[in-house]
């Protein structure tokens, strides 16, 4: 079913797991996401940026997104990832997004915590879950360009979450969009500090790239979201190119997608694995 993601990210934090959040696009990209959670009977959150809603369209987005969530064993978050427009978030409430991401990070800190409070207000009215991000996570993602990671400050994160009420908080502690390029160093005091500080679910960007033992260090310090993309699209493409280089001739697409589509669902349920969040449904 689909699910508001309020209780399925109170549940994590209580009980010390997180739930991967992974990107879609099309059709197979997101079977690809459900048939690895059913698989592993772990709850998931699927998530569009603004860029996807360009590509695909909001309304085949949300048609997309509902088929999974109401026909899936587990349950499922239609999230959307990194809302810069508040157009788009109201956009998405009214078709029925689960969970908002009011990425407000860029601008002062008066203005983030402004924005944000709007749309937890807006967002709470109907049952909807906000994220926020304080700090700045750079890298590829969006319209974003690569700039370098601004982190967290553990007393404005405490002050932020008292003022804006948002239900699960993006922090900057080391990672970055897309693929590393040097070694990927994570501050796991600071995750536990903004913990202890803030006492509500915490979110991992940029989690492609980011070494296993890592992963499960920051959920155990306090992460109970984890975003992962690249990774996944890197699957799609190798999986492509080499049935293509295969097959040159071959033209179905549906056997072009057919080992696309189960090279992503193998690195997502890789990835699922490292959150312990199976059987938490
Ligand atoms: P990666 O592309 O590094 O996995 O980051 C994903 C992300 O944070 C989506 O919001
Ligand atoms: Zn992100
Ligand atoms: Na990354």
């Amino acid at each position: 079913p689909l699910v508001s993601g309020i209780d399925m990210l109170t549940h994590a934090h209580e009980n010390n797991y997180a739930v991967g959040a992974f990107n879609y696009a099309n059709m197979e990209n997101l079977q690809a996401i459900i048939e690895a959670a059913e698989e592993l009977n772990s709850p998931v959150i699927i998530q569009v940026t603004e860029k996807s809603i360009k590509y695909a369209g909001l309304h085949y987005l949300y048609a997309l997104g509902k088929c999974a969530g109401e026909n899936a064993k587990v349950p499922v978050v239609l999230h959307l990832d990194h809302g810069k427009k508040w157009e788009t978030i109201v956009k998405c409430i009214r078709h029925g997004w689960t969970s908002v991401m009011i990425d407000a990070s860029q601008k002062p800190f008066e203005e983030n915590v402004v924005l944000t409070r709007k749309v937890v207000e807006f967002a709470h009215a109907v049952n909807i879950s906000v994220e926020s991000e304080l700090g700045f996570i750079g890298g590829k993602e969006g319209d974003i360009t690569p700039e370098d990671n601004i982190y967290t400050d553990v007393e404005q994160a405490a002050e932020f979450v008292s003022r804006t009420n948002t239900d699960s908080l993006a922090i900057a502690v080391g990672t970055a969009h897309g693929i590393y390029k040097g070694e990927v160093r994570i501050d796991f005091k600071r995750i536990q500090e903004i913990k202890e500080r803030t006492q509500i679910p915490l979110v991992l960007h940029g989690s492609s790239g980011v070494p296993d033992d890592l992963i499960q260090r920051a959920v155990q310090a306090g992460i109970n979201k984890v975003n992962f993309d690249t990774e996944i699209k890197l699957a799609n493409l190798e999986a492509l190119k080499c049935f293509i280089n295969e097959y040159p001739n071959e033209y179905d697409i549906r056997k072009i997608y057919e080992p696309a589509r189960k090279a992503m669902k193998e690195k997502i349920k890789e990835k699922i694995r490292l959150l312990s969040s199976e059987n938490k449904n």
